[in-house]
């Protein structure tokens, strides 16, 4: 057994909760399946926010929800500020996306996951006064070779010479937003191509740290909670990733000043997430390149899902069959 060491006065969270996050991600994803394809993205939602609520509950933990749906008040349940676990082992700071892409899922449409990062408490940046972060996610690679300030047609360029690739070959992933009009023409005018995300910037972000995916780059303005969930996963990937604040009005600034942020700032991934004992567990909800959606077949229903863990730089998939019934007697 290892010692503590000098000053080290409370539980860090180990491997083992990685795999009981898991089975929130899993159950979030199985009970928003049969609402794929249905049109009401808040029906999804919910299904999924409550059997993740459900599970959590059971994880022995301590979390804090920093990145949760939103205030108490419209988010009856995995708001900002609620405790989540039994309350024992380790005290973490807790990033939840029940499903990342609720239109995805409610369309029918790919790449919709449900996703938890986990990291010490006090060690994740609150952004929840912001909602837009401009984000630049590339693999190792783009360590030291890449900075968000720069043109994106030079981050291209540099980023594909320490890749050993040709410019032609480059593919970034963007957010299909009128918001990025510009950007995806000066990323097509530098040469490389695009692939247009229609949501889910955090599975378009893990992609571009991934070793074998064919994207190179994931860059724009998506939400910052999303930046920093990201962030928990690109320490495991020993990625790159960089992020600016984007408020929208005056408004949402002087909230922003208000709790402390800092508009001028880059925040790299220290700065999104100060631990260096991140989590991130991810299951598909539809199919993706990141993981595939949940199945049934007969009485199975089938799920995937990737575990990344900072400390050990290790990402895993997690393949489960369930039982069906046990899922219908709930
Ligand atoms: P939700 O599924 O939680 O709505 O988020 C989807 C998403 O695409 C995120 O991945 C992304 O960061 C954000 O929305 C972008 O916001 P917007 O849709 O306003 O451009």
């Amino acid at each position: 057994m290892s010692e503590l060491e000098p000053g080290e006065l409370f539980e860090h969270p180990d491997r083992n909760l990685a795999m009981e996050l898991v089975r929130a991600t899993e159950a979030a994803a199985i009970r928003a399946t049969p609402f794929i394809g249905r049109g009401d993205k808040n029906a999804a939602d919910g299904a999924a926010v409550d059997a993740m609520r459900k599970f959590l509950a059971t994880v022995n933990f301590s979390g804090l929800v920093v990145i949760g749906e939103g205030e108490k008040d419209d988010a009856p349940m995995l708001f900002n500020g609620e405790l989540v676990g039994t309350g024992n082992g380790p005290q973490c700071d807790i990033a939840v996306d029940p499903i990342d892409g609720t239109s995805l899922t409610a369309a029918g449409r790919s790449h919709a996951i449900s996703m938890i990062a986990v990291a010490d408490r006090g060690s994740m940046l609150d952004a929840s006064s912001v909602f837009y972060m401009s984000k630049i996610v590339t693999s190792h690679e783009g360590i030291g070779v890449v900075d968000i300030h720069r043109p994106i047609g030079e981050n291209i360029r540099a980023l594909a010479k320490a890749k050993g690739k040709s410019v032609e070959e480059m593919r970034i992933a963007v957010l299909d937003r009128p918001r990025h009009e510009q950007l995806i023409a000066d990323i097509r005018e530098a040469g490389a191509g695009t692939r247009l995300i229609l949501d889910g910037d955090v599975a378009g972000g893990i992609n571009a740290a991934r070793h074998d995916t064919r994207i190179d780059m994931c860059v724009g303005i998506g939400g910052s909670p999303e930046g920093v969930a990201t962030a928990c996963a690109i320490k495991a990937l020993g990625g790159f990733m960089q992020g600016v604040l984007h408020p929208m009005s005056d408004e949402e600034r002087q909230r922003g000043l208000d709790a402390g942020l800092d508009f001028d700032t880059v925040y790299g991934l220290d700065g999104l997430v100060a631990s260096d004992n991140t989590f991130f567990v991810a299951t598909g909800v539809t199919d993706g390149e990141l993981v595939r959606g949940v199945r049934r077949a007969g009485p199975i229903i089938s799920t995937e899902s990737v575990v990344l863990r900072s400390r050990s730089g290790t990402l895993r998939r997690v393949s489960a069959d369930h039982q069906a019934s046990k899922w219908l007697e709930h």
